[in-house]
């Protein structure tokens, strides 16, 4: 392929992901080097903050959590626990609090042997309704990201999340997981990933960073950024949640670096 090839995909990508076309291409190194961006950038997607929420749940109504602990989930799953089954654990588990909300249970979409795993929070207001992963402007956006790396949702790729029933707050928002919750659900994602064996991870947003590579909680994305970590051997990228850059689009071109570093990590092992 052409130098001049090459930049014309890339511009298409990268209006594509709501980068252009403001922005031209500049090699990966250079832009990872360059983080400072020009502060207002056009963005084709409403705010999250315009993402219906709907009514306080009255938890009070519903069935009490069934007595399982993290470690038991843990239990739960075999080494040779099959996809299937593991889809239908999830479906049914009631480990945590957040089964007392949900109206589904998000498992993930995509490639079960996808070389891409993407890995998000968890469900918001529409994956909750849907039971699917990133459905709501956020997710427009990833699939953005997808198109500006010349992907596509459900192929080569798969799309998680750490948990995968919806977390709210005391009005019915969303709201990060707490401590717990992913400690108790984690394990489903970490089944998820000896099946899938992707060749990269990309950690979207900072409770993906700290769950999959076991860190404070009160760990920046922006520390976590411009490296590879690994998970087991698997190389792991930390980059920021596409909900996160909606509220900030002018950070979307260090996400495109992060994305460029996760594409030259593909298949870097460390095993
Ligand atoms: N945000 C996430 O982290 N995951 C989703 O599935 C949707 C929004
Ligand atoms: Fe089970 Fe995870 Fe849902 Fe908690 S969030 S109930 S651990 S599936």
């Amino acid at each position: 392929m052409t130098q001049e090839l090459n930049q014309m995909d890339a511009q298409k990508y990268l209006q594509a992901m709501g980068l252009g076309p403001v922005w031209h291409l500049r090699n990966p190194e250079t832009l990872a080097a360059t983080p400072e961006v020009a502060p207002e950038m056009p963005s084709p997607l409403v705010d999250v903050a315009e993402e219906k929420n709907p009514p306080a749940v009255d938890i009070a109504q519903q069935e009490p959590v069934r007595d399982v602990t993290p470690v038991q989930v843990k239990q739960l799953l075999t080494e040779d626990m099959s996809w299937e089954v593991l889809q239908e654990t999830v479906a049914a588990c009631q480990a945590c609090r957040l089964c007392q909300g949900r109206q589904k249970t998000v498992f993930g979409v995509g490639d079960q042997k996808a070389r891409w795993l993407f890995v998000g929070e968890g469900p918001g207001y529409n994956e909750n309704i849907q039971g699917q992963p990133f459905v709501g402007t956020a997710g427009q956006l990833l699939d953005n990201m997808l198109n500006a790396l010349g992907l596509k949702r459900g192929e080569a790729t798969y799309i998680a999340n750490v948990v995968k029933c919806r977390p709210t707050d005391d009005l019915g928002k969303d709201r990060p997981p707490s401590a717990d919750e992913i400690a108790a659900c984690l394990p489903y994602l970490q089944r998820q990933i000896a099946l899938i064996q992707p060749e990269v991870i990309v950690a979207l947003g900072k409770t993906a960073a700290i769950a999959l590579l076991g860190l404070s909680p009160e760990t920046p994305v922006g520390q976590l950024r411009e490296k590879v970590h690994h998970y087991q051997s698997l190389p792991l990228i930390v980059t920021y949640h596409p909900a996160y850059l909606l509220r900030k689009p002018a950070d979307k071109a260090k996400a495109w670096a992060d994305l460029c570093l996760a594409r030259s990590s593909l298949g870097d092992s460390a095993a």
